[in-house]
């Protein structure tokens, strides 16, 4: 079993926010590959680099900035984590979870993960976005959960319920708002793996017999660990790519694509999430 942290470390890391920022936001969202240009649209921002925060996991990835943002969108204080690591660059699933363990120990009530999927619903096209309605967390199913390991019942219990991981309340505002924000949005479910390779044809018609819309790299591991905390959580797919289901195909898969389509998809998260935040008092 990896190395486990310990509350106080985690209460460590939210004391060193908290001594950055005298925004105390209740909501949080996770920005996924190529979605960097999201903090553009907070007002008033005070960032902080992961490199300073004491036991945070730094992305080595491109396209992962690793800041930490607090302002404000539509008036209300957010916190947003503008890149995220994975468990591809050798982290544990404990580091990649680390994250979520600080903000609720801040105060975060609400997670709102994005990312960039490969579409498995051939109804998809690469510049979607798809509100996660469920998951299947492929890699937690094989041996491999961030819950794993001694439970602190401090933090949540040993075998929590995620009959409703995404908040039902919070889809059900995302889809309201999601016509007067003139953005088109699918639902469906996410299916979580660990990469770093895309995955086989034979691998994508797989993930689509078992029911999965999108897969990605990660999100599934953090949706987990907040619901264990008791928080709400939310989560959209950036379609990137259509995941290629024939072989000897004459397209392939390639990060730089990954990234394009995140940058488009960037302004139509924020669409959304601004919608949802102006409804935001009168539902949640
Ligand atoms: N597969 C897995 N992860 C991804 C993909 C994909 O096709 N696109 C973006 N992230």
């Amino acid at each position: 079993m990896p190395k486990q942290f310990t509350r106080a470390q985690f209460q460590e890391s939210a004391t060193f926010i908290a001594r950055h920022t005298a925004s105390r936001p209740k909501v949080a969202f996770v920005l996924g590959s190529g979605f960097g240009d999201f903090v553009d649209a907070i007002s008033e921002p005070d960032v902080i680099s992961y490199h300073d925060i004491p036991h945070f996991p730094v992305s080595t990835v491109k396209g992962h900035h690793g800041c930490l943002v607090i302002g404000k969108l539509e008036g209300q204080e957010v916190m947003v984590m503008q890149g995220r690591v994975h468990y591809y660059e050798g982290f544990s699933l404990e580091e990649v979870t680390f994250p979520v363990r600080v903000m609720h120990a801040f105060g975060i009530e609400t997670l709102i993960l994005s990312n960039a999927a490969g579409g498995l619903n051939p109804a998809f096209q690469p510049g979607d976005l798809m509100l996660i309605e469920d998951q299947i967390n492929l890699l937690g199913m094989i041996g491999n959960n961030p819950l794993m390991g001694a439970n602190d019942s401090e933090l949540g219990p040993r075998f929590p319920d995620m009959s409703s991981l995404y908040d039902r309340q919070l889809r059900q505002l995302a889809l309201a708002v999601a016509p007067e924000a003139d953005v088109p949005l699918h639902r469906g479910v996410y299916v979580g793996l660990s990469g770093p390779a895309f995955e086989t044809p034979a691998e994508v018609r797989f993930l689509r017999l078992i029911g999965g819309d999108a897969t990605g790299m990660s999100t599934t591991n953090e949706a987990l660990v907040a619901r264990h905390a008791g928080m709400r959580v939310l989560g959209f797919s950036g379609i990137s790519n259509a995941a290629i289901d024939v072989i000897d195909s004459d397209r392939q898969t390639s990060h730089e694509e990954v990234l394009a389509a995140g940058r488009l998809l960037a302004p139509r998260l924020v669409a959304i999430l601004r919608a949802m935040l102006k409804r935001w008092p009168e539902t949640v």
